[in-house]
């Protein structure tokens, strides 16, 4: 048995709010069937503190940056929990990065370097009987557990950093260096320095005995200057310690066979019940009844996410008859662009500005087109739901997205392979082509059931990147692999 501490700011059902709490929320069960026992430490926001079943107090730090502090162990939402119950820093409601105003809480550099130390003292055997053999560290917000690892006096534990966005990465001024009780040599020797402050991503992509990212194209993506955002130096200087592992998703919370979100309940034999819910996705959005092909969004609104361009060619869109239904929140600009569509085609587009996971299983169970047209994606989970739920992705040839779906051209229409739609660049002209291609195909009713079809039954299951993990895990601590594996 491998006992594995996940190191996260997020994790699903707790509190979420993208694809990392997903990821976080998932592997832990996935892992258990390799033998890797995952406890999750998390900080104690008030959604993980009130979900505790029977919370029991394994450690107390009197002065934990500034106030004090208790790991919390129980468990919550399903899974095993270490909570970081420190309410000068954590008990604050709602987002767990943004106060009232929607701006980064001011002391964010405080509550993570918290819970990276807290993940530090966890390595090194402050909770009794519990001696854990990695840390897995997810994102910038416990990108300093590694080097904490590395800087003191050796636990024995090997350390993993994933980078699920490489845009979102801790820079903070020296100023706060002191306080983050980080021994000098890190400093000294260029561990934690990113251009010219301190970087707490670059903190863990240095340190780390191991390193991953969430597809095997991002992991490419990365080492060069376009997608590296300033890491791919380190990244090129680190690449044999980088490898892609393509994310899965949690079946039990995403089975359309079961959902309770959905009114009406299919499989890959009976996409025709897929119209129960279509039909309650369509008065939702005052969608009308035209014959086109709905298309739909479930994303944060950001520049990431290509959403602008979709603002761009949204009337062409409505013109060549298909329809829109959007569920997200984000950039004012966004938000207005596409409530300005909304307001200028009723019964065609929808939007609703929210962020509502059940809307969200409505919306992969009912709608005909997940449209994904991403800058740049490190996996992407939406499309991955939307292949599992039969809503065609629709995806820019990035990243993860490029990593999962397959292309409806001619020859792999032909060859029975297509799963989705897939364009580049990743421009307003190109994703409207794409849209047309799209419409053609939705029209050719046979070639689409098919291709949905296929998507429905292709594997988005973590049964394979569970199992790389749980190989990478051995090979950090030196388990020899049997024979027959074949990485
Ligand atoms: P990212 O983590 O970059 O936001 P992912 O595709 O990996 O992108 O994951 C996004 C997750 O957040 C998915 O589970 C998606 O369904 C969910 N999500 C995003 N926006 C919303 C929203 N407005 N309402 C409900 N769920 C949302
Ligand atoms: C990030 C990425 C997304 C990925 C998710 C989970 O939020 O933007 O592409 O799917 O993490 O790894």
């Amino acid at each position: 048995m491998i006992d594995v501490v996940s190191v996260t700011s997020e994790v699903f059902p707790l509190i979420k709010t993208g694809g990392l709490a997903d990821v976080t929320g998932a592997l832990p069960s996935a892992l258990a069937a390799h033998d890797v026992a995952v406890r999750t430490l998390v900080p104690g926001y008030p959604a993980v503190m009130g979900a505790m079943e029977g919370g029991t107090v394994v450690a107390e730090f009197p002065d934990f940056f500034g106030g004090t502090a208790r790991l919390v162990a129980g468990r919550a939402g399903g899974l095993e929990i270490i909570a970081v119950d420190a309410p000068h820093l954590y008990d604050r409601p709602g987002n767990p990065y943004l106060g009232p105003d929607r701006l980064d809480w001011p002391d964010n550099w405080k509550r993570f370097a918290a819970l990276s130390f807290a993940g530090y003292e966890v390595s090194r055997g402050v909770i009794d009987g519990y001696k854990p053999n990695i840390m897995h560290c997810h994102d910038w917000q416990s990108g300093l557990t590694p080097a904490y690892v590395a800087y003191n006096a050796p636990t024995g534990v090997k350390t993993i950093m994933t980078v699920h966005n490489i845009a979102f990465q801790g820079r903070y001024t020296w100023d706060i260096f002191n306080d983050l009780r980080l021994d000098f040599r890190a400093a000294q020797e260029g561990a934690i320095e990113y251009y010219g402050g301190i970087g707490y991503l670059k903190a863990g992509l240095y340190s780390a005995d191991a390193l991953t990212t969430v597809s095997p194209t991002y992991a490419l993506e990365i080492k060069g200057p376009a997608y590296g955002m300033g890491l791919e130096g380190l990244l090129q200087a680190r690449k044999d310690a980088l490898v892609g592992i393509l994310n899965g998703i949690d079946d039990r919370a995403w089975d359309p066979m079961v959902d309770p979100a959905l009114p009406a309940h299919f499989g890959h034999n009976s996409t025709e019940q897929r119209a129960g819910n279509r039909r309650a996705l369509a008065e939702r959005f005052d969608l009308d009844d035209s014959p086109g092909p709905i298309f739909s969004v479930v994303s944060r609104l950001t520049w990431q996410k290509g959403l602008d361009l979709l603002v761009e060619v949204a009337d062409q869109i409505v013109a060549a008859g298909g329809k829109l239904a959007i569920l997200g929140a984000g950039d004012a600009e966004i938000e207005n662009g596409l409530a300005g569509a909304a307001m200028r085609h009723p019964g065609k587009v929808g939007f609703v500005r929210a962020y509502d996971e059940g809307l969200s299983h409505l919306i992969q169970g009912g709608a005909d087109v997940m449209l994904v047209p991403s800058r740049f994606e490190p996996c992407g989970l939406t499309q991955l739901y939307g292949l599992r739920y039969g809503c065609v992705p629709l995806v820019s040839r990035v990243g993860g997205l490029a990593d999962t779906v397959i292309d409806a051209n001619e020859a792999a229409v032909e060859a029975g392979v297509a799963t989705g739609i897939v364009f580049a660049p990743v421009t307003a002209e190109a994703l409207l082509d794409a849209v047309h291609r799209t419409i053609r195909l939705y029209e050719r009713e046979k070639t689409w059931r098919k291709m949905q079809r296929r998507g429905m039954k292709s594997d988005v299951s973590w049964d394979l990147s569970a199992e790389k993990y749980a190989k990478l895990y051995g090979r950090l601590l030196g388990v020899r692999e049997s024979d027959d594996d074949d990485h």
